[in-house]
């Protein structure tokens, strides 16, 4: 009884520890193309004193700029990826530059694709959290196929959706 007693305990103790690990970097989003496209990809999130840092690895885009955004529905089911849904935007804001003024929580930087359909991102934003009301863990990261005039509401009218990947714990 006493040794059932003790390995309940440790398998307690185990279990509390990896759910102390949700704060911490691990968190991702791997992109897969959505029909018709060849868009791939990689997205980490992680913590930076009080920012969330975005690495996105990017490739099979066109060349140029591409808006890119979390979506409210971590559902990438949809052949075209209409099933994450819209922006995500917990503070009902207008959408916009996540750089400037008023803008949904799910708003990031363009990704900018070289010649060769590949995109590097490496940036600090303050509106996006890991947890709390803010989280973005179980939503989508989607990449579309233009630029994201960051004005236009309520997507910034940057077409179709190229990619789709759910953010989660890895
Ligand atoms: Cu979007
Ligand atoms: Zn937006």
């Amino acid at each position: 009884m006493k040794t059932v007693l003790i390995a309940a305990a440790a398998i307690i103790a185990v279990t509390g520890c990896a759910s102390s690990f949700q704060s911490a970097p691990g968190i991702e989003a791997t992109l897969a193309p959505t029909q018709g496209n060849s868009t791939t990809g990689n997205v980490v999130f992680s913590e930076a004193g009080g920012k969330v840092r975005v690495q996105a690895n990017i490739t099979g885009l066109t060349p140029g700029v591409h808006g890119f955004h979390i979506h409210e529905k971590g559902d990438c089911s949809a052949a075209d990826a209409t099933s994450a849904g819209g922006h995500f935007n917990p503070t009902g804001a207008p959408h916009g530059s996540p750089s400037s003024g008023a803008h949904h929580v799910g708003d990031m930087p363009m990704l900018l694709a070289d010649e060769k359909g590949h995109a590097k991102l490496d940036t600090e934003l303050t509106s996006l959290a890991l947890q709390g009301p803010n989280s973005i863990v179980g939503r989508a990261v989607i990449v579309h196929a233009q630029a994201d005039d960051f004005q236009t509401q309520p997507a910034g009218n940057a077409g179709a959706r190229v990619a789709c990947g759910v953010v989660e714990a890895k």
